[in-house]
């Protein structure tokens, strides 16, 4: 089966005192359609930035298939990121208004 199992263990990241995300553990067993919903500002974005490697969390652990993806780089990484807002190419035409 394609894919990865995904574990993240005890992840906690915090913006200055504000903490954004605290002890939250998931796994996502390979091949499972895995929906993360949550009222605005709970940290879904930052969950899913730490797991693609756009942001480090300050303790807890991010396991690909029982590999630590922590160093890795994002396209290093078996992830693929759909942003809610446009991340490249802001002079899409799509995007003139
Ligand atoms: N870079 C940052 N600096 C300071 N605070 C931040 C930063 N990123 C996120 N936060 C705060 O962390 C909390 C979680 O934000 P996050 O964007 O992960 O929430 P979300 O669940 O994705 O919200 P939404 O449903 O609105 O997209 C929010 O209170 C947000 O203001
Ligand atoms: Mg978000």
């Amino acid at each position: 089966m394609k894919g990865v199992e995904v574990n993240v263990q005890r992840v906690s990241r915090s913006y200055g005192d504000f903490k954004a995300l605290d002890d939250v553990s998931v796994t996502i067993k390979k091949g499972e359609f895995f929906s993360l919903l949550g009222p605005s500002g709970c940290g879904k974005t930052t969950l899913l930035r730490i797991i693609a490697g756009f942001d480090f969390p300050d303790s807890g652990s991010v396991e690909f298939d029982s590999k630590n993806i922590l160093p890795l780089p994002p396209d290093k990484r078996q992830s693929n990121t759909v942003f809610q807002t446009y991340a490249l190419s802001p002079t899409s035409p799509s995007m003139k208004t």
